[in-house]
């Protein structure tokens, strides 16, 4: 057997043996003697009796180890021209000193504070300050408008908020503060406190509950770190569900840590001292685990990124980084390098560095597409991996395992399921799917440590939400097929949500955004390929009756609001006013029959088609508007 089949079939056959042996590779203050357990609905739950601090693990436990001096942090920022270096004792003390200043303003274990912050050091210290304390963090992603912020607080119900005075984009300086302000309007929980960076390129007016952060901090005492339980929540992030209201996924601490541990060293082949980029935001849950926890955990440095892969200042940016911190592993979302090969397609720019540090290049976020993973291939001297997760499972569930046993790699496949991760293709009457038949992806119970123990606030939604289509059985939401060499091939998402760039989204939302303007009738969002994002959403509308105002200001107006409730970041720049939508005859919009469509791709009029008619209407409207590919679709 393989060295992979080996490890894979232990970790599947002895679940609790193989994932004791991997706790003992983390520092805890008492290690767990249960290590698997199972809770009234048949979730995981793991290592419920063990005690440690993953701030600890990851910061103090290097310290005391002897990597106080080796960097943890490399911050660069093309967009403020800024650069710093944070030891792990510089991490470990000014985390300290943080948690120190939230105790004062009441945070104790258990508490939950948002933050909202650019790519800065200090978000990572807020994170670690809020892990030390027990506290549990809930970081919102920059690019959302204040109505996704405001629903996050009103869930979440954080003691204090922790904010930056702004963003910095390539083109703009974004004042957080306002934002903030909104979203504290629009919520009906009232934080105790706000926490506000001030950062030169735009500081901030405090208000009542505001206080300075370099200020609060030069004040504080800094705070020891709280032991807490295995199954304690570290974070709560938030995800587009397929409905308006984003899930909360939760994550425990210790089986997060201990898998994170283990990805560094199986599938990032990262040991101690190496130096680790990841080129995400940490408002995603890459970020979390990649840029936030793993390498730390791990005695890695990890590279903090304020830029963008192309513009800041140009498409060698990622070169620049690698060669300039000696990167071992990169990790991006293919979109990234689609951007900078529609720039610099010879890859010209990466001839200008050395870049033979680099050991493997690592990509995900959404299906690498066999074009730019052959340009990738072609163009670089190391592995290029695709590996499938999502902010559920907190790590990877699909990967080439360069850190285990390199397997030959696949053109749009993520290769094979990691270790302790039961992987398999179920067809629509729930029996297992053949090799090259597609079906819904799902894990057999039990998950392994790392993924979600939770929806935040509403313990019926897992299970509704994962675990009610196929009992024993999480969904992942994604649809694929094994192939007859166990490669997993995703395809894309069976419901509602879309990839934007490689930012996870909901039709469902901007749908509701869209169908709550005054003059929509009905709307359908469908998400439409695209050559530089993924996915682009469309927006299909029918006004009500008597509505006589002008619909190209109408389709503004949509367009407006949409950026105003969700954020930029949703990319909703096309709207179309059409007579009719298609449905079927039951009333339910024919939305994959309109991606279809748009796509450019050939179809047939389904048999329960309402009005075939109003197919052929809204085909017309997508030729005529240049929506996708509509022109190259043909009905057969
Ligand atoms: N704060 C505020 N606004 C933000 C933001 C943030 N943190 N991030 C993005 N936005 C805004 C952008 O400015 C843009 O606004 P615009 O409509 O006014 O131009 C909008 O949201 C869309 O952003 P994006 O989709 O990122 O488009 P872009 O044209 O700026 O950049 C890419 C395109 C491909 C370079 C960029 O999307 C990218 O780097 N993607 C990689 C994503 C990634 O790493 N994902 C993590 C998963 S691993
Ligand atoms: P997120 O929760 O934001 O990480 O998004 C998770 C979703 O992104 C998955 O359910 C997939 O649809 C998609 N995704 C992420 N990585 C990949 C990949 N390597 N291949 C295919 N789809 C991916």
């Amino acid at each position: 057997m393989s060295t992979y089949a080996n490890e894979y079939r232990r970790s599947i056959d002895q679940p609790e043996a193989f994932w004791a042996e991997q706790a003992r590779r983390i520092p805890w203050f008492t290690p767990p003697n249960t290590i698997l357990q199972y809770d009234d609905s048949g979730h995981a739950r793991w290592y419920v009796d063990g005690e440690l601090n993953i701030c600890h693990a990851a910061l103090d436990h290097h310290v005391e180890q002897g990597r106080g001096d080796q960097p943890a942090v490399l911050w660069d920022s093309p967009v403020t021209g800024g650069k710093r270096t944070l030891t792990f004792v510089e991490m470990r003390d000014q985390v300290a000193q943080f948690a120190g200043a939230l105790k004062g303003l009441g945070v104790e274990k258990g508490d939950r504070v948002v933050i909202y912050m650019p790519m800065v050091p200090e978000a990572l210290i807020a994170m670690y300050a809020c892990a030390r304390l027990g506290a549990v963090h809930s970081v919102v992603f920059g690019g959302f408008a204040p109505h996704e912020l405001a629903v996050r607080i009103e869930d979440a119900a954080p003691k204090v908020v922790v904010a930056a005075s702004c963003g910095v984009e390539v083109d703009r300086v974004i004042p957080y503060k306002p934002i903030i302000d909104q979203a504290m309007v629009q919520s009906t929980h009232r934080p105790d406190a706000c926490v506000i960076l001030q950062r030169q390129q735009q500081p901030a007016e405090l208000g009542p509950i505001d206080h300075d952060w370099a200020a609060l901090v030069e004040q504080a005492a800094p705070a020891d770190c709280v032991p807490v339980k295995g199954c304690d929540p570290l974070y709560v992030l938030y995800t587009s569900g397929t409905t308006g209201k984003p899930k909360g996924v939760v994550r425990d601490t210790g089986g997060y840590a201990v898998a994170l541990h283990y990805s560094m060293e199986t599938i990032y082949d990262m040991a101690p001292g190496e130096v680790f980029f990841s080129a995400s935001d940490v408002g995603w849950v890459v970020g979390h685990s990649y840029i936030v926890y793993a390498p730390l955990l791990r005695g890695c440095t990890s590279v903090v990124y304020e830029g963008k892969p192309v513009r800041t200042p140009d498409a060698g940016a990622f070169w620049r980084l690698i060669s300039e911190y000696q990167v071992k592993s990169f990790f991006t979302a293919p979109t990234a390098f689609r951007a900078i090969k529609k720039e610099d397609p010879a890859g010209k720019l990466l001839a200008q560095y050395d870049i033979s540090c680099l050991k493997a290049l690592f990509l995900a976020g959404e299906r690498l597409d066999p074009p730019t993973f052959h340009w990738l291939d072609d163009m670089l001297a190391v592995p290029v991996i695709d590996h499938w997760w999502q902010t559920e499972t907190g790590w990877p569930i699909a990967a080439n395992l360069q850190g285990l046993e390199l397997m030959p790699t696949k053109a749009g496949s993520a290769t094979v399921p990691v270790p302790g991760f039961d992987v398999q293709i179920l067809n629509r009457e729930g029996q297992q799917a053949g090799p090259l038949q597609q079906g819904s992806v799902v894990i057999a119970q039990p998950m392994p440590p790392g993924c979600l123990v939770g929806v935040w606030g509403d313990p019926q939604r897992f299970n509704s939400a994962y675990m009610a289509a196929y009992p024993g059985y999480y969904l992942t939401g994604d649809g694929g097929y094994f192939d007859e060499d166990g490669y997993l091939f995703i395809m894309g998402r069976t419901d509602d949500v879309i990839n934007i760039a490689g930012h996870r989204l909901s039709t469902g939302e901007m749908e509701e955004v869209v169908g709550s303007h005054p003059a929509v009738a009905e709307c359908a969002v469908i998400g439409i390929h695209d050559a530089l994002k993924g996915q682009l959403p469309v927006g299909l509308v029918i006004p009500k009756d008597g509505f006589d105002g002008d619909e190209l200001a109408l389709e503004e107006e949509l367009i407006a609001l949409v950026r105003e409730r969700i954020g930029p970041v949703a990319c909703f720049k096309q709207v179309l006013v059409v007579d009719k939508l298609p449905k079927t005859r039951s009333g339910k919009i024919l939305r994959k029959l309109l991606r279809t469509i748009a796509d450019g791709k050939e179809y047939g009029i389904p048999s329960t088609i309402d009005d075939p008619a109003s197919l052929q209407d809204v085909h017309e409207v997508m030729v005529h508007r240049e929506v996708g590919a509509a022109h190259a679709s043909r009905q057969v």
